[in-house]
């Protein structure tokens, strides 16, 4: 495909580096192969995550030397407010310092133990604190996404039969729509949907809230796949999507286009108020939840700019020109291209590697030895046996990367495709019993 043109130029330069391949195999073994204890000056090309890593623009610079560091009261924390407000149609939100801090509060306010949680498919650290105060977790994702390769638009859709079903045994305290679904494949959601679901939990009582962290990027794929919404803006269809909920919480790390942040924000004005309480306990005052006033202007400017459609074409150009790239080699891929990321699915192309022995972990530590390029996996190293891929996630910080990074990536896949009989498993020497991915160690099975 046409590599998109950038909608910016570049002010601000931060040099990379290619350590040599002896120093890389060095610090695979220092690193005890968990590429998140890799230092990121010897990562060359870092797609490890799209949250916190983007370029800021000169507006957010330029609104940042201008903050305001009171503790109470700050013009950073009402224009934050007024920029929440504008973008999700919400009043009263709540700010955090990012997303998983909105989750310990809805873990806290909404669930206990034995508590259902029903979603679409929650990110990791949202099953963690839902996990962490005994909730049981449902992930029901449409049956479409099962297969990869077809075309179907909506692979992050929730499989509404099953939603009903779960609703009517009882039990379920909360419906969680995550927007693009990220451990899905980063597929978004059909605003029609969203709006079934709703209905549904309407009809049996029970709260739904968004997981809104890359909402703007799942409305761009609903006006361009859905032609109900084509003449629709992507600010309408992102207010759209929130009214269709009791509540959302979003990481301002991704489509908040900032290093730092996130907001809660719930119709129930209880529930906000018990939120609140337990934010001052947490996170800090209600007019900075851990942010700093820099924080919370990068943030409001960066919620304005996330609906930029130029942006977001060039967005999901870059995702969808990496995804195609690395599907003509010959790898299985999350098909069609996602929001914020490519994901590789690794089990017939590795499948001389047994999912115990984590394949997809495998191509991760091979792409840092060929190319110092840093992914993540998502998987049976991540998800245990609740994983329904063995995916290799490339996340592409917003506004940072060109195409020649890309173009590198995609030869250095071409050259491990090659040889990919070679590689081997791994298995794990230690994990701690929650979130094992960040802390686990690792060794190579010879
Ligand atoms: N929900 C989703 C869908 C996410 O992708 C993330 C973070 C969170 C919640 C938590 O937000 O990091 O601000 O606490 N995802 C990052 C990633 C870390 O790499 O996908 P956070």
């Amino acid at each position: 495909m046409r590599y998109p043109v950038e909608p910016f130029r570049i002010k601000v330069v931060e040099p990379i580096n290619l350590p040599s391949p002896e120093e890389r195999e060095r610090l695979l073994v220092e690193a005890k192969y968990n590429l998140f204890k890799i230092p990121s000056e010897k990562v060359f090309i870092d797609f490890l995550t799209d949250s916190g890593t983007g370029a800021l623009s000169h507006h957010q610079w330029a609104a940042m030397m201008e903050a305001d560091e009171s503790y109470a009261g700050s013009r950073s924390w009402f224009r934050l407010k007024r920029a929440i407000e504008e973008f999700s149609g919400y009043e009263d939100p709540i700010p955090v310092h990012q997303g998983r801090a909105a989750e310990k509060l809805l873990a806290t306010i909404y669930l206990h133990e034995g508590a259902k949680v029903v979603s679409n498919t929650l990110f990791d650290t949202t099953r963690g604190n839902f996990l962490a105060v005994g909730a049981e977790i449902y992930d029901i994702p449409t049956p479409e996404a099962l297969d990869i390769s077809s075309d179907y638009p909506f692979k992050g859709n929730i499989d509404l039969n099953r939603l009903e079903e779960l609703l009517k045994e009882g039990g379920v305290k909360l419906v969680v729509m995550v927007l693009t679904n990220n451990t899905g494949g980063g597929q978004p959601v059909d605003l029609d949907n969203l709006k079934e679901a709703y209905a549904l939990t309407q009809r049996y009582g029970v709260p739904l809230i968004i997981d809104a962290c890359r909402i703007a990027e799942n409305a761009y794929f609903v006006k361009r796949r859905n032609p109900k919404y084509s003449g629709w803006s992507v600010k309408d269809i992102v207010l759209e999507s929130f009214r269709y909920s009791d509540g959302a919480f979003m990481s301002g790390k991704k489509d908040g286009l900032s290093n730092m942040g996130g907001f809660l924000v719930l119709r129930d004005e209880r529930k906000r108020m018990r939120a609140k309480e337990l934010l001052i306990l947490w996170e800090g005052f209600i007019h900075y939840g851990g942010l700093s006033g820099r924080d919370m202007e990068s943030m409001a400017v960066g919620l304005k700019e996330s609906l930029d459609e130029r942006y977001l074409e060039h967005r999901t150009g870059q995702v969808a020109y990496l995804t195609e790239g690395i599907r003509e080699i010959g790898w299985d891929v999350m098909w069609p291209p996602g929001g914020h990321a490519a994901y590789i699915e690794v089990s017939e192309a590795l499948a001389h590697i047994p999912k115990e022995q984590f394949p997809a972990h495998s191509l991760v530590v091979e792409l840092y030895r060929r190319g110092a390029i840093r992914t993540v996996e998502v998987g049976s190293l991540m998800f245990k046996d609740a994983a329904r891929y063995e995916f290799v996630r490339f996340a592409i910080p917003r506004r940072m990367y060109s195409r020649a990074h890309l173009d590198y990536t995609l030869d250095v896949l071409r050259d491990i495709y090659a040889s990919k009989g070679n590689l081997r498993g791994f298995r794990i020497t230690y994990e701690p019993p929650h979130l094992r991915h960040f802390l686990a160690e690792l060794e190579p099975i010879l």
